[in-house]
């Protein structure tokens, strides 16, 4: 599924180096990164857009805001409306606009995959990058790499609540931390298990707010209504020993009660929980996913 972070390419610097994504190096990386600035984002170009381009993101808008009721958290679908008409891709200029004033976050156009330490810095000063390319007609139902629908329809709307907005600033900033001590395979789980693939549990039943799912037409509805994968409470070191697929539907869902339970368990300081989680797999191994531990809260959907 998406991929948002990279290995380190120049130390956060653009060195005219296009970052390369985990376990995908052979193939190159589409986005223009030679026009990109040092922090790595460009300016989105929006000229450039084709008829063809705009209709291949109203045909997914359409799809996907249909799926919503029932599976997608309220917070997610009262916001969706903030991109604006579904009838073109949005200009980032203008999504920021109401963004600034919702919730003090920016868009910033970026080719694609950036590496790490410049994503995490951009996250610390509230401003979140969105590839600005989409995909091509062929790949309408699965493209690896994140393009402009994954990362504004997936990931805006929630910018727009202020507890997640703040949990995505802090995220920033304890990736910067988490890349000098060399925690930040641990630290990129906590991305993956909620901000692309979290569940929130309502009174209504469960419900999707990561990016990964509400992006995709085929795991919204899995991963809400499917007997198959593992739903378990979030608990922060049981999501850091826990591996994930990257090439398939998730095994495992992590599921938060309320975004301030999310970034309360995540405001202190990793340091100690990186140490006593490399200790526990040191001694217990990784959890596999799809996989249960005894006596853990599990979600079920039936
Ligand atoms: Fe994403």
């Amino acid at each position: 599924m998406y991929r948002r972070f990279a290995p380190v390419v120049g130390k956060g610097v653009n060195q005219g180096v296009a970052p390369v994504t985990y376990g995908t190096g052979d193939r190159p990386p589409r986005g223009n990164y030679a026009s990109a600035r040092a922090d790595y984002t460009c300016e989105q170009d929006w000229a450039r857009y084709t008829a063809a381009d705009h209709d291949t993101y109203r045909r997914l808008y359409t799809r996907q805001l249909q799926q919503l009721p029932g599976r997608a958290c309220d917070e997610f679908i009262a916001a969706v409306q903030q991109l604006g008409t579904p009838d073109r891709i949005p200009r980032f200029d203008e999504v920021s606009e109401r963004l600034l004033k919702a919730t003090g976050w920016q868009i910033v156009g970026v080719p694609g995959l950036i590496p790490e330490e410049a994503f995490f810095a951009l996250l610390a000063a509230r401003k979140f990058p969105v590839t600005d390319w989409i995909r091509q007609p062929e790949e309408f139902d699965y493209v690896v790499e994140p393009d402009v629908f994954h990362d504004l329809f997936g990931h805006v709307p929630l910018l727009f609540d202020p507890v997640f907005a703040d949990y995505m600033q802090a995220y920033g900033a304890g990736g910067l931390k988490a890349s000098r001590l060399d925690a930040c395979e641990l630290l990129a789980r906590l991305y993956w298990y909620t901000v692309e693939f979290g569940l929130i549990a309502t009174p209504q039943g469960l419900r999707a707010y990561g990016a990964g799912i509400l992006s995709s037409a085929g795991e919204l509805p899995y991963s809400v209504h499917s007997p198959e994968p593992q739903r378990v409470a979030f608990g922060l070191q049981r999501l850091m020993r826990s591996r994930y697929r990257i090439d398939t539907f998730q095994a495992t869902y992590f599921v938060i009660d309320s975004f301030q339970q999310l970034f309360d368990a995540t405001a202190p300081d990793f340091t100690p929980v990186y140490a006593e989680v490399r200790a526990r797999i040191e001694r217990d191994g990784e959890v596999e996913a799809g996989q249960a531990l005894p006596g853990e809260r599990l979600f079920s959907v039936c």
